[in-house]
């Protein structure tokens, strides 16, 4: 079963990009090329800020491609659609489930229709006239104010009162031309990893919880060292663990994902509210996937032996033709 391929498969591994999340990208990238093994991998690094004519000169010689850049022009489809192009496989979701789980809204409708239960929400183009009084009144304070394809919490606030809004309006306009406001939901952060073509995998689900210097789960408390406390598997009860586990796979199957993909949700009381779904979530050893995939066994290395090996599944050998 796990006999060595006769030559290393030839990487391209893609970090940086252009989104507001290029340092968290490199630093995945730099961690995943330390762990990726020489013995099986040659590996060639991409940065597509400024690599992208060089990918398609090297894509002949290509076997795979790791992606690891978040945000819109690497998580959103965009890259996807290049590489589909250029014929080289990628681990995770397509053009379609990517570009899907970036955007907030489209997300919301294949969730609800798919009866996964979200927090209540409306949407805001910059245009819009604002009426703070109606928007307060119809989704209570204190309410979730967020770009609607952004990622790692960038411009995301809390409103607690109707004066704050315009300014949390303003943080979030400054990222996208489209911005939900959501009902805040107080309860318990988790979030569930599924991996797998055909046959998903959920792997435990991870409790974070924000240090006391943060309000939420923000840009902040996700990338400062110490700042929040992951607990895998998190510490509810096994029903309510089984329920999250199950809305991690539905909301995969849900947004067309492929690979793999890491649900964030909330708990309140025994009801638990999915909020997004990342196709690319972030790939240091110590991120929130890999964190998972260690508490069911499977180490940093082997993550990514395996996430190479399903975005291969089911294709031919390239055979270094065109
Ligand atoms: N409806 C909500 N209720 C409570 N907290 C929320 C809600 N929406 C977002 N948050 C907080 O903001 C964080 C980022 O929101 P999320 O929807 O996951 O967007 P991002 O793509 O930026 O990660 C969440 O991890 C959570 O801490
Ligand atoms: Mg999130």
């Amino acid at each position: 079963m796990d006999a060595k391929p006769p030559q290393r498969l030839r990487i391209a591994l893609l970090a940086g990009g252009v989104s507001a999340e290029r340092e968290v990208s490199l630093n995945s990238g730099r961690q995943v090329l330390a762990a990726l093994d020489p013995a099986r991998y040659e590996v060639t690094c991409y940065d597509p800020k400024t690599d992208l004519a060089r990918l398609v000169a090297d894509a002949a010689r290509i076997d795979a491609a790791l992606i690891l850049l978040h945000g819109p022009f690497g998580e959103d489809g965009t890259i996807q659609g290049m590489l589909d192009l250029l014929g080289i496989p990628y681990q995770g979701s397509g053009v379609l489930g990517s570009a899907v789980a970036m955007n907030k809204i489209a997300a919301k409708r294949l969730y609800r229709e798919a009866g996964i239960p979200v927090p209540g929400d409306l949407v805001l183009r910059r245009s819009d006239p604002l009426d703070a009084e109606a928007v307060t009144r119809r989704l209570g304070l204190p309410l979730v104010v967020k770009p609607v394809a952004g990622g790692s919490s960038v411009g995301v606030s809390i409103v607690r009162r109707t004066e704050d809004l315009p300014a949390a309006l303003a943080a979030a306009f400054a990222h996208d031309r489209e911005v939900m406001l959501e009902c805040f939901i107080e309860g318990i952060e988790i979030t569930g990893a599924v991996i797998g073509n055909d046959e998903l995998e959920a792997l435990p689900l991870i409790e974070i919880i924000p240090g006391s210097g943060y309000e939420f789960f923000d840009y902040g408390a996700k990338y400062t060292a110490g700042a929040t406390e992951e607990i895998c598997p998190a510490r509810i009860d096994p029903e309510l663990a089984a329920e999250g586990r199950r809305l991690a796979v539905a909301a995969h199957r849900a947004l067309f994902c492929r690979g793999y993909s890491r649900t964030d949700m909330i708990l309140r009381g025994r009801e638990i509210f999915v909020l997004e779904t990342n196709t690319i979530p972030g790939m240091t050893a110590t991120s929130l996937l890999p964190r998972a995939a260690a508490a069911a066994g499977i180490g940093f290395g082997r993550l990514l032996d395996r996430l190479i090996a399903l975005s291969l599944e089911g294709r031919p050998p390239r055979g270094g033709g065109p």
